[in-house]
């Protein structure tokens, strides 16, 4: 608009100049001198355009700015007058949710350095899969999820007699298939647990009165590490019980008050859903036990290509489809199924192999209109009708194995046996795999007369990349020689190749 109008302006401005001839200028320089100031203004005006154009942009994002400092100022009000806690909760549910949702606060760390330890959004079993996301205590120190459960205070079991008869389920905020996700993302996980007791065993007389129970529901008897199938405690993994002979200081049936106080490690086994005590009958006896949140650490690290959907879902992929995974040899289908977990059947279904090249290899050569006869040395070709990646050189004869893998080779032609009176005459050709022999071909005449006689071998040989493969003759008669006129083929390709091993060579 500002142009235009300058424009517009200039044009009046020349144009009423140049009808005057004012100045004693003659016309002629005076038009001169008018376009030179024109064409500087206009110069002068495109850097105004220019800067014209940078100021708007600024506006531009100042006004951006104002509309998103508008927005969290509305959101201050609001949090600030009538939303309750809930409420507030779920506007940052939705704002999270909104970006990426991190599967662990490991994640959430790494996606925003600035975050504060508290309670946090994370997704184990992956965004817009599975289970709702879970509100969960993030220590951005350290990187750790904690989940939260009802019963993190000290609760006494009371009095009952018979083994596992006070029973207390553990509600976490978060499910079952969420808290199995993490731990299978996490490097590891714990939980710690203590009993509080006076004359209160886990174990006595080889009854077992207390237990707890994994995430599948199995029932357990340590209480520190990650055995998991011994009752024990830490006094018994450190030989320092108050009893000795014992695996844990409450099963020692002295009258003092003792303590079992323990971490559980094994992450495919936590968290405890359930605490089971008993023989707290007794008026002077207690236990009192108080768990830990159930908290993983690290992620599991998976370095190099992915090999399997396991792989690919500690990554991070979460659409079900077909993926192209590293099998033992060469690149696999899979097809891996997200909604599930790794650990669920179906996860992941095995589709075949890729085939897949990395260096496409396939020749065909001939011999032209020279015969040959000379034995021990490779058979040179001079009529090339393919030489596709270059494997197979003409004039050395010598094809090298570009990659590790399985190729095919087929070798055929004729040879020409003069006629005789003596006796039969032979040739012996090879196809040899870096000098040793690994298929013969033969060829022999019927005296007296001569003779045009074919030979054809085909081998099909797993190569090492460098390893080297050729025809040539061994032994010929006097005067029998290998027909020339394009009679001798040799052809080959790669036919499957090693790609694991090849990624080490490109
Ligand atoms: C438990 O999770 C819910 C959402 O699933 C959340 O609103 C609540 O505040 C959480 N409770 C605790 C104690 O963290
Ligand atoms: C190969 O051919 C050449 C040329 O004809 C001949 O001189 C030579 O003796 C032949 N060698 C054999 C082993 O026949
Ligand atoms: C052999 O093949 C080449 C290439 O196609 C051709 O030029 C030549 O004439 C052929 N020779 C004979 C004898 O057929």
């Amino acid at each position: 608009m500002m142009t235009r109008y300058f424009n517009i302006v200039f044009c009046a401005v020349i144009f009423l100049a140049a009808g005057s001839v004012a100045n004693g200028l003659p016309l002629e320089d005076r038009f001169e001198q008018l376009t030179n100031n024109f064409n500087e203004m206009k110069q002068m005006l495109a850097i105004k355009d220019s800067r014209l154009e940078a100021l708007e942009l600024k506006v531009q994002q100042h006004e951006e700015k104002v509309t998103r400092l508008e927005l969290a100022l509305l959101n201050e009000q609001r949090i600030n007058s009538k939303l309750s806690s809930a409420e507030l909760i779920e506007i940052r549910r939705k704002s999270i949710a909104r970006s990426a949702m991190p599967r662990t606060c490991r994640e959430a760390h790494l996606a925003d350095p600035t975050l504060t330890s508290g309670m946090h959004w994370i997704d184990p079993d992956g965004q817009a899969v599975g289970d709702d996301p879970i509100y969960v205590y993030c220590d951005m120190n350290s990187g750790s999820t904690s989940v939260v459960h009802d019963t993190e205070m000290p609760l006494d079991v009371g009095h009952c007699a018979e083994p596992g008869c006070y029973s207390k389920v553990i509600n976490y905020n978060a499910t079952i298939r969420q808290m199995a996700a993490l731990a299978q993302l996490s490097n590891e996980c714990h939980q710690s647990i203590q009993y509080d007791c006076y004359y209160a065993p886990f174990e006595f007389d080889n009854i077992a009165y207390a237990w707890w129970n994994d995430i599948n529901g199995n029932a357990k008897y340590f209480w520190s590490g990650g055995n998991t199938n011994v009752h024990t405690c830490q006094c018994g993994i450190d030989n320092n019980c108050v009893d000795a002979t014992l695996e844990c200081n409450c099963d020692a049936t002295a009258p003092v008050q003792l303590v079992d106080s323990g971490v559980i490690t094994d992450k495919n086994v936590l968290p405890i859903t359930r605490l089971n005590f008993g023989r707290t009958q007794l008026t002077s006896s207690t236990g009192v036990h108080t768990l830990g949140r159930f908290q993983c650490s690290g992620q599991v690290a998976v370095t190099g290509i992915p090999e399997s959907c396991e792989d690919l879902w500690n990554i991070g992929h979460s659409l079900n489809g077909l993926y192209s995974v590293m099998g033992s040899k060469m690149v696999e289908s899979v097809y891996c199924d997200f909604t599930k977990l790794p650990s669920d059947a179906g996860f992941q279904q095995w589709i075949g192999f890729e085939d897949i090249i990395s260096s496409p290899t396939y020749f065909y050569v001939q011999r032209g209109s020279v015969f040959f006869n000379q034995t021990n040395i490779p058979i040179p070709f001079d009529v090339e009708k393919l030489n596709v990646g270059g494997a197979m050189n003409l004039q050395t004869g010598k094809f090298t194995a570009p990659r590790t893998g399985t190729y095919f080779f087929s070798l055929s032609g004729l040879m020409y046996l003069p006629a005789t009176s003596s006796s039969r005459l032979i040739v012996d050709i090879c196809l040899t795999k870096s000098g040793s022999r690994i298929a013969n071909g033969h060829s022999s005449s019927t005296i007296p007369s001569s003779a045009y006689e074919t030979f054809s071998l085909q081998s099909t040989l797993q190569l090492q990349v460098g390893e080297q493969i050729w025809a040539e003759i061994f032994y010929v008669s006097a005067g029998a020689q290998l027909h020339g006129n394009n009679y001798t083929h040799f052809t080959g390709w790669l036919l499957q190749e090693d790609i694991s091993l090849s990624l080490n060579v490109i």
